[in-house]
């Protein structure tokens, strides 16, 4: 069954065609890659799925409900979170804190920023307990500021996490940290889709990466799919490989 559905939907910048009629379709409980070189329009039609943008034209439907024209509060409310290409935590606040005023933030509670967790024994265990599945419980006390670049994006993913969405957009989520530190953060997505009711869609542009993680790969080109398929199938398809990949060759 498909938990997310965009029909047409289209964004333009002036004369700029960013996302053009773009059928889209996730299906529940996949690791979807969506993949395309730098402005191939990825990040905006994450932006009118979460609701970051309003679509000119086309329709989003999200379980089965037209969320098209429901802000990015009702939507996250529905079920759709999202990361960010660049973190977006509080660096003056402990990597527990920053989990905590999420979960705050979606039990609807608003709370003043000093030692967030301690004001609240359910939010903190469930905090640290989001934390110990992320790897990062040793951080809790830790300031985001002070974490390494690596676990800093494992913050930004658990933050986004704790929103307890049914649909979890990640945007480059290994962007900018070792090769090393890639694997942890992919290992991490892929249990929480596994284990849990969560489906992932997840820009990436590490090619091995997308093809050891992904169920399911769509490649955009100039606001447009281009393809979509199964690791393998992308893998043979040439037109991607030469698009999108630029040697040509398969690995
Ligand atoms: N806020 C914006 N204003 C104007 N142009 C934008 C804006 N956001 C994106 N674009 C343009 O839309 C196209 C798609 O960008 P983007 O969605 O960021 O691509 P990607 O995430 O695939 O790199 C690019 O040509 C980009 O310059
Ligand atoms: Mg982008």
């Amino acid at each position: 069954m498909s938990l997310l559905e965009t029909k047409a939907v289209t964004k333009t910048f002036g004369a700029n065609r960013a996302v053009d009629a773009v059928d889209f379709t996730v299906r529940a409980g996949e690791l979807l890659a969506l993949i395309g070189s730098n402005g191939a329009g990825k990040t905006t039609l994450v932006n009118l799925i979460s609701g970051l943008l309003r679509a000119d034209e086309g329709t989003i439907l999200f379980a089965g409900k037209d969320v098209t024209r429901q802000t990015v509060n009702q939507r996250i409310r529905a079920g759709i979170a999202r990361s960010f290409q660049l973190v977006n935590l509080f660096d003056g606040l402990s990597a527990v804190d920053n989990i905590a005023l999420t979960i705050f933030a979606r039990q609807g509670k608003t709370r003043s920023l000093a030692t967030l967790a301690a004001r609240d024994q359910a939010v903190a265990e469930e905090a640290m307990l989001i934390l110990k599945e992320f790897g990062l419980a040793p951080k809790a006390p830790t300031l985001a500021g002070g974490l390494s670049q690596g676990e800093r994006k494992l913050l930004d993913v658990a933050v986004a996490y704790a929103l307890r969405p049914k649909l979890l957009f990640l945007d480059e989520p290994t962007s900018g940290v070792s090769t090393r530190e890639k694997a942890p953060i992919m290992d991490v997505v892929t249990s929480i889709v596994r284990s849990g009711n969560i489906t992932a869609v997840v820009i990436e542009h590490d090619m091995d990466i997308v093809f050891r993680y992904s169920d399911r790969i769509v490649a955009m080109h100039q606001g447009a799919i281009l393809a979509d398929g199964t690791p393998e199938e992308i893998r043979r398809n040439e037109q991607v490989t030469t698009t999108l990949i630029g040697t040509g060759e398969t690995r």
